[in-house]
């Protein structure tokens, strides 16, 4: 069974896990550069939980997605940077749909006006992602910079799991 639900410092090894399994290409697009065990590690030690969200896909007892909302800019604090990851063999069947949701209604009921992402411009996936939840794409090239407004978004354009009753509760 499916469940999202918000991460807490007690599950850093889950989230290690998950980070540690996705392989270099996948990394690479996670961090926008070639991550290494050590950096990963890092990352993954280091959150700093009073100003993250992570919320994680798992099914069973699996972490098998994790979507991370950072408040970055302190002089905006309307806005929260964005990153999700799925593992490789349970991409395309709509966790990274579902997570992107729970992290909107999470962002809309905090007072949040848009979520911002990096992403590299050969990174399809999250493009057509950000795009499906109405989302402005701009690039240079090489990246691409994903502004997704949060007040006028609407549940159904991500799909049947973003209008569940109660996600609200559950993603906060
Ligand atoms: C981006 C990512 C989270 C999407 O996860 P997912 O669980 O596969 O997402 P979904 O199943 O909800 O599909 C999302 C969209 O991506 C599309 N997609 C999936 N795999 C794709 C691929 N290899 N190439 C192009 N599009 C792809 C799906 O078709 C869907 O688009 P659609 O609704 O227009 O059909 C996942 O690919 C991932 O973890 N990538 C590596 C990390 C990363 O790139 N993170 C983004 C930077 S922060």
């Amino acid at each position: 069974m499916r469940v999202i639900r918000r991460l807490v410092p007690g599950d850093v090894p889950l989230l290690l896990e998950h980070m540690l399994g996705l392989g270099q290409s996948d990394r690479r697009l996670r961090f926008c550069a070639a991550a290494s065990d050590s950096v990963i590690r890092r990352y993954c030690t280091s959150i700093d939980w009073g100003r993250s969200l992570l919320l994680g896909c798992f099914e069973g007892r699996w972490l098998v997605g994790v979507v991370h909302l950072l408040s970055g800019d302190l002089g905006r604090p309307e806005l929260l940077e964005l990153a999700i990851s799925v593992e490789r063999a349970q991409r395309g069947r709509g966790i990274g749909a579902a997570l992107l949701a729970r992290a909107m209604v999470a962002a809309r009921s905090r007072g949040v006006a848009a979520l911002r992402f990096v992403c590299l411009a050969e990174d399809e996936a999250m493009q057509r992602l950000a795009l499906r939840a109405g989302g402005r794409l701009v690039t240079d090239g090489e990246h691409v910079d994903g502004t997704i407004a949060v007040w006028d978004w609407e549940a159904s354009r991500l799909g049947p799991e973003s209008l569940s009753p109660g996600a609200e509760r559950r993603a906060g």
